[in-house]
């Protein structure tokens, strides 16, 4: 089997690492990454949609189940960051574990976590941009901010289809642009937006608490219709594996740990402490909604919003479209990131082609990958309605986090001298919860959703078999 060691993925970080990108990030910038990626359309587009059509009030559970999962799967993400400091996260992990086929698998099956999730991501920033500048009296034709198929309403009140979703477009090219610039910059503005996106939801939970009318708490667990997934516990079930995708991205902090100045020291730092805060922030803001507003009546693209005008506060409802808006930027911008990162690794591999792998001799980022995804990103998100992306995403991502709990069993007896900077405790207990909780929520999606991911893997193994599998450096290290 073609397997990398732990020694000499650790080696080829220490080669390579310093010398093309730049350690510049410290373990403030990784944890503000992490909540960069992880509040976004989950909670501010999906926690309404989930209540309103699987959970009722009872979408709070649907976030503490979420959040037990991600607990469990973000130890050994920990655990695996800091003993491999090396971007590429899960993919590297399975390249020491399973081998490089599974790498390759879990590598492909990443761009449904990063490209697509960051397409899904823009797709509700587009939401939220065309209702804030409708406040401002500026009105985008709706078919001209929607995917085609999707039916949009019109100002006389008749429908149409969309045409294209292009504030999805303009969004993914700026920034692309200041992915391409530097990650020094970048991050620094990211904190920026990430404390904007904070205040915003804390504000929304501490007014927002006054105004609960307990009386739409109840009926907390709605009772079940007689179909999977419509209320009762199934409902609570189907509420978590939707969304699952609020808590997407935790894990994006490990593709750093190659530009990190203390890697050992701030992954778990990042991951975890990230995790928590938004965890915690969830299942809040997930509560007051719930109080402030009948849940039936939360199926809208902006939901928190709809919250805020039941108290009645028009300027905070803008202030929360603001909010929701930076919210959204991060994620697509830590998204897009990674995905760079991770191609980078690959392509070092050999897996994909070296245009992966180059970086600007001056800027130190992957400018032509980024350009390249952020291009096919802008594609997919114009044309493609969220529903369809965001359920893609969260299989395929709770699929790479089935593996990566696999991987910290397997390396503990395959490698069991390694440094281990952090260990999960427990160990294998812990990590086979993570397991059962993974595929737990899996079985919470839908069929066509499964089926969706079986076609993606097969057209993925079609590409390694007639490319990566030729080009492998593990396998020709003649060619290196
Ligand atoms: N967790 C991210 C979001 O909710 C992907 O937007």
């Amino acid at each position: 089997m073609a397997r990398k060691t732990v020694a000499d993925i650790v080696h080829s970080a220490d080669v390579h690492g310093t010398a093309s990108l730049s350690k510049t990030l410290g373990v403030t910038s990784i944890t503000a990454m992490g909540i960069g990626a992880i509040i976004g359309a989950g909670i501010f587009v999906l926690t309404g949609t989930a209540a309103a059509q699987f959970a009722g009030p009872s979408i709070v559970l649907s976030f503490v189940l979420g959040g037990i999962a991600c607990a469990f799967v973000g130890l050994c993400y920990s655990e695996l960051a800091a003993m491999l400091p090396v971007c590429g996260s899960s993919y590297t992990y399975t390249y020491a574990t399973l081998g490089e086929i599974f790498a390759w698998i879990i590598g492909w099956d990443l761009i449904l976590e990063y490209a697509m999730g960051a397409a899904t991501v823009a797709v509700g920033w587009s939401g939220y941009i065309v209702s804030l500048l409708h406040n401002v009296g500026i009105n985008i034709p709706p078919v001209l901010a929607a995917a085609p198929g999707t039916v949009v309403k019109l100002a006389d009140g008749t429908t149409a289809t969309g045409v294209v979703n292009l504030p999805a477009i303009v969004i993914i090219a700026i920034l692309t642009t200041m992915l391409v610039l530097g990650t020094k910059e970048s991050a620094r503005l990211n904190n920026v937006m990430v404390a904007v996106k904070l205040v915003v939801v804390v504000a929304f939970i501490a007014l927002g608490v006054f105004f609960i009318k307990p009386e739409n708490w109840h009926p907390f667990i709605p009772a079940n219709t007689g179909e999977f997934g419509n209320y009762g516990l199934s409902g609570i079930l189907r509420g978590s594996a939707v969304v699952f995708f609020a808590f997407i991205g935790f894990d994006a902090v490990s593709t750093a740990a190659q530009e990190a100045k203390k890697p050992q020291r701030d992954m778990p730092i990042g991951i975890l402490g990230s995790l928590i805060i938004c965890t915690v922030l969830y299942i809040l803001v997930a509560g007051v909604l719930t109080g402030l507003v009948p849940y039936t009546e939360l199926n809208v693209p902006d939901p928190i919003a709809r919250g805020v005008d039941a108290i009645g506060l028009t300027w905070f409802s803008i202030l929360i479209k603001i909010g929701a808006l930076t919210g959204l930027t991060t994620v697509i911008l830590v998204l897009l990131y990674g995905q760079s990162r991770i191609f980078f690794t690959m392509s070092e591999d050999g897996l994909l082609p070296p245009l992966f792998a180059r970086v600007h001799p001056r800027l130190h980022t992957p400018h032509r990958s980024q350009m390249l995804i952020g291009t096919v990103v802008a594609i997919v998100a114009a044309l493609t309605p969220i529903g369809v992306l965001g359920e893609m995403v969260s299989i395929g991502t709770l699929f790479a986090f089935i593996l990566v709990c696999g991987a910290v069993i397997y390396l503990r007896r395959s490698d069991s001298d390694a440094q281990r900077p952090f260990r999960v405790p427990g160990v294998p207990v812990l990590p086979v919860l993570g397991i059962l909780f993974c595929l737990l929520l899996m079985v919470g999606l839908p069929l066509v959703t499964w089926l969706r991911l079986f076609v993606w893997l097969v057209i993925g193994m079609v590409i390694y078999l007639t490319y990566g599998r030729h080009h492998s450096k593990l396998r020709f290290p003649e060619r290196q």
